[in-house]
């Protein structure tokens, strides 16, 4: 049972959902597939949570409306990429809402939940409680005024809703009330040391899956929400819950369990989806990126085991992230390559090759288009292509079309023959231990060494010289093409048929069915056409034109000025102690990314301030800069340091950056 991450279908598909889970889990069930495990392979949209939502209301349409669009637009595409599911379901269907509910039901009648009162915002205007996200208001770390209740964009800080200074309703623009509501919540604490002997015993995860899955447990598990007050979700099953969904993370990973239901229904067999998610015999496997590894392998498993009625994750192989051209990828800022625009220039078969030697396996990797090209010209184009064309328009031209016998072969024409098997057990060794680059090269390297042996057997001159010799070359030429066609079938689907085709093989052609003599004497072998163009400059220096206008026309349309606040009294602002204060030292606080230590000359006195400009400013060139201070907030302790006052910055609504307001007045001046 292999499944890879549901995509919110609030946007297009893009290389970094790609290299993270729907490549590397195609090529991997394409394998699986061809050793002949009875492999599942499930996907679908993840259409709940609230970015759908808001993102509905920006745009004045439906959250259906807007799931509609991107579930059909990413079924799509991921189609013409070959990423070959069994099935592609999606969380907004009536089989979903079912199951989930059940699932749901079960924990709560099991008493698996604790449900805890709290107080919640409530926008009155908009009559509905808010989500985190519905809820803006100034950060209490850094003064950014357009802090989300449930994280500041500035500075990073984790936060919750009444933690916000001048909270305001996204909705209405109004101030919310505080009102009662109930939530459940399961007790992740009960799993912990189930979890922990669990995690500990998976031997053959990747390292940066458990050392995340670690550093969770180390941290110690509390109660986490699984019902939230908002009108798009599934409805919570049981009584007094009025107007609560089961938050999308409790039901998304559930998806996977309703969509091979609908696959099992499908296909006339209602019951067959059990064999998937029941059976002890059967492996789980989840292909996600990093950032969803807690919920595959901690709140996931815990619900499981909860519930007690399916299969764990036998292996749960995250991948990390994919940078584009030495950045990160940034929808927002345009900074992405769009999986439906790349099909309108390029072949499925390059990028799944190049991704693939790419994979953001162990570390962050990058995508650059020079390195695309290169991938496509120099490894697919002029090795495997040109090894494959070779051979097939020889045999075309100098032995009327048909393949020719292996007669008194000589010891290279054996050697690259018996090497065959042992390259497809390489491979699948790599494949086995989920390490797909490796495999890939690997087989890339079968290419490489047939197309020296062709390059080497000189077959242009032993053709009048010895052309028993001729025959040979090509007839073993003949065998390592039709070996590639499946070694190489899990990454690039489309030229290994074309391959096959040539060949006059079956369609579909099984690991085992790989060996020396594959294509028969006097098979009769067409040219066919050329496996794979070579991309000219232009049309990369065009993609990479394109992505720079993209950023650069990304950059404007996202200035957005904060509103201004609320006009004030004299007074007030006279309330305050504005001052000249000049930086003397400046060092980072341990154990905080964002937090720098300030010690600030203020001409009557010196003093510690704390400012979260971190990850904005080198300490070491702060000394020396003059600078506008709060001199009278009051004091407050900041990760145990005590902090006096606080330094005004500038923000560039354009790109976030931080400035400080510099000046050359004398420390301890008045600001007024
Ligand atoms: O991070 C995401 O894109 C989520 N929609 C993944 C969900 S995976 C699963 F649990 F459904
Ligand atoms: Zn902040």
């Amino acid at each position: 049972m292999v499944t890879a991450a549901l995509p919110y279908a609030n946007g297009p598909i893009h290389l970094g959902h790609m290299a993270g889970a729907y490549l590397p889990a195609d090529i991997y069930v394409r394998y699986k597939r061809l050793i002949n495990d009875e492999v599942l392979f499930i996907c679908g949209s993840d259409e709940h949570g609230v970015p759908i939502t808001i993102a509905a209301d920006k745009a004045g349409v439906t959250p259906q409306d807007v799931v509609d669009k991107y579930h059909t637009m990413n079924a799509d595409v991921f189609e013409k990429f070959g990423i070959s599911f069994d099935y592609y379901g999606r969380t907004s269907s009536r089989t979903h809402r079912e199951i989930s509910q059940k699932f749901f039901k079960k924990l709560y009648d099991d008493g698996v939940f604790t449900k805890k009162t709290e107080n919640q915002f409530y926008d009155a205007k908009a009559d509905m409680f808010l989500a985190d996200r519905y809820i803006k208001g100034t950060c209490p770390k850094c003064g950014y005024t357009e802090a989300f209740g449930d994280q500041c964009e500035k500075c990073g800080a984790s936060l919750s809703p009444s933690e916000l200074i001048d909270p305001v309703s996204v909705l209405s623009g109004e101030k919310p009330e505080m009102r009662e509501t109930e939530h459940w919540y399961i007790p992740l604490g009960n799993f912990q040391d189930w979890l922990k002997e669990w995690i500990d015993s998976k031997k053959d995860w990747k390292p940066n899956v458990t050392g995340q899955c670690r550093s969770w447990l180390d941290g110690g598990l509390g109660d986490r929400a699984v019902t939230r007050d908002l009108k798009w979700g599934v409805p919570v099953p049981v009584e007094g819950a009025d107007g609560k969904v089961l938050y999308v993370w409790f039901d998304a990973p559930i998806g996977y369990i309703s969509a091979t239901v609908e696959w099992a229904a499908q296909v006339g067999d209602p019951e067959g989806w059990k064999l998937f998610w029941q059976d002890e015999e059967t492996e789980l496997v989840h292909f996600i990126g990093k950032d969803n590894i807690v919920f595959h392998c901690i709140m996931f498993p815990a619900m499981l085991k909860a519930h007690g009625d399916y299969i764990l994750p036998k292996n749960v192989p995250a991948n990390e992230f994919l940078n584009l051209e030495g950045q990160k990828l940034s929808t927002s800022r345009g900074w992405a390559v769009w999986l439906h625009e790349y099909l309108e220039e390029f072949e499925p078969d390059q990028l799944r090759y190049s991704l693939a030697t790419t994979l953001p396996e162990t570390k962050d990797s990058d995508f650059s288009w020079k390195d695309f090209q290169t991938r496509v010209n120099s490894e697919l184009a002029d090795i495997l292509g040109n090894f494959v064309f070779r051979t097939f328009s020889f045999i075309d031209r100098f032995f009327d079309k048909q393949v020719p016998p292996l007669v008194n072969p000589d010891k290279k024409d054996l050697e690259i023959l018996n090497s065959i098997k042992k390259y497809g057990e390489g491979i699948s060794e790599a494949y086995e231990k989920f390490k797909l680059r490796d495999a890939v090269s690997q087989t890339m390297n079968l290419a490489r060494a047939a197309n020296k042996y062709f390059t080497e057997s000189e077959p242009w001159h032993t053709r009048k010289t010895d052309p028993e010799k001729c025959g040979n070359t090509l007839h073993v030429s003949a065998q390592l093409a039709a070996a590639l066609s499946v070694y190489f079938f899990p990454v690039i689907p489309d030229a290994c048929k074309k391959i096959r085709k040539s060949l006059s093989l079956a369609d579909i052609l099984q690991w085992d069915e790989v060996h020396p003599e594959m294509v028969k004497p006097g098979t009769e072998v067409s040219a066919g056409e050329i496996l794979f163009k070579k991309l000219e400059d232009e049309i990369i220096q065009k993609q990479f034109d394109k992505l720079k206008t993209t950023e650069e026309s990304a950059a404007p349309a996202s200035v957005e000025y904060a509103e201004e606040k609320e006009p004030f009294e004299f007074d007030d602002f006279m309330k305050q102690d504005l001052r000249v204060g000049e930086i003397v030292a400046a060092e980072k606080i341990k154990k905080s990314k964002k937090l720098l230590k300030l010690t600030v000359n203020l001409g009557y006195e010196t003093r510690t301030v704390v400012s979260g400009i971190a990850e904005y400013f080198e300490p070491d060139d702060l000394p020396g800069k003059r600078v506008c201070v709060v001199a009278n907030l009051k004091p407050r302790k900041i990760m145990g340091v005590e902090s006096k006052g606080m330094i005004l910055m500038a923000e560039n609504p354009a790109d976030s950056s931080l400035s400080f307001v510099e000046t050359d007045a004398e420390p301890g001046s008045s600001i007024s």
